[in-house]
């Protein structure tokens, strides 16, 4: 799916991405082990063919929305976002990031991007749920989805190995307002 208009947060703007981001930045979080600790692509092809493969789906699948996380002042490409595979049925999609430069963690980004995705899930997309997953030991993570009005909806025990032990998945979900 493409986005013809940015979704737009205070400090951010979420667009659909092109091949040009796929160049060194967006390639050097992939090869980042830090960015991708906690990430299954750390396991998967992250050569550049790879991605921009990634990319081309993603944008051409009708289920499926990934955008880049640009600074609006700027302009810098820090992060993706990605919303799917969207249920058309059950009406609800997954979400995951990925803010891939490290300088800007910590800023409360990622639940600024969180909440406008979700936001135009629910009213845009007209779903009913939105749901996530983090590793248990990527509090990062966690509670960025809970600034952003998640909630822990269950935890599966020793489901991931991460640098040799075994952490928790941990559910969250957000239900659309009624
Ligand atoms: C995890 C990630 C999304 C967090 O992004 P971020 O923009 O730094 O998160 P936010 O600033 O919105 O943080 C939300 C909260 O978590 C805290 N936090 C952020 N990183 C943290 C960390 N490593 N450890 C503990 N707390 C952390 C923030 O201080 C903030 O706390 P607050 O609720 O008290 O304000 C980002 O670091 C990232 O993309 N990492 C690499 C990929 C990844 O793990 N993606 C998620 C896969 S599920």
């Amino acid at each position: 799916m493409r986005l013809h208009t940015p979704l737009a947060t205070p400090r951010l703007l979420l667009r659909t991405l092109t091949a040009a981001d796929v160049g060194p930045r967006y390639l050097g979080w992939l090869r980042d082990a830090e960015v991708t600790r906690f990430l299954e692509v750390r396991h998967g092809d992250r050569s550049a063919a790879a991605t921009l493969a990634f990319v081309e789906e993603a944008n051409a699948s009708p289920d499926t929305l990934l955008l880049g996380m640009v600074l609006r002042e700027g302009g810098l490409h820090v992060g993706n976002i990605k919303l799917g595979p969207i249920d058309p049925y059950h009406r609800r999609a997954d979400l995951g990031l990925m803010l891939g430069e490290r300088a800007c963690w910590g800023q409360g980004l990622a639940a600024e991007a969180i909440a406008a995705l979700t936001g135009y899930a629910f009213e845009m997309l007209g779903l009913n749920k939105v749901t996530a997953s983090c590793y248990g030991n990527n509090e990062g993570s966690r509670r960025a989805f809970l600034k952003a009005g998640f909630h822990e909806a269950a935890r599966r025990p020793r489901h991931w190995l991460c640098e040799g032990d075994w952490q928790d998945d941990i559910l969250l979900e957000i239900l659309t307002p009624v």
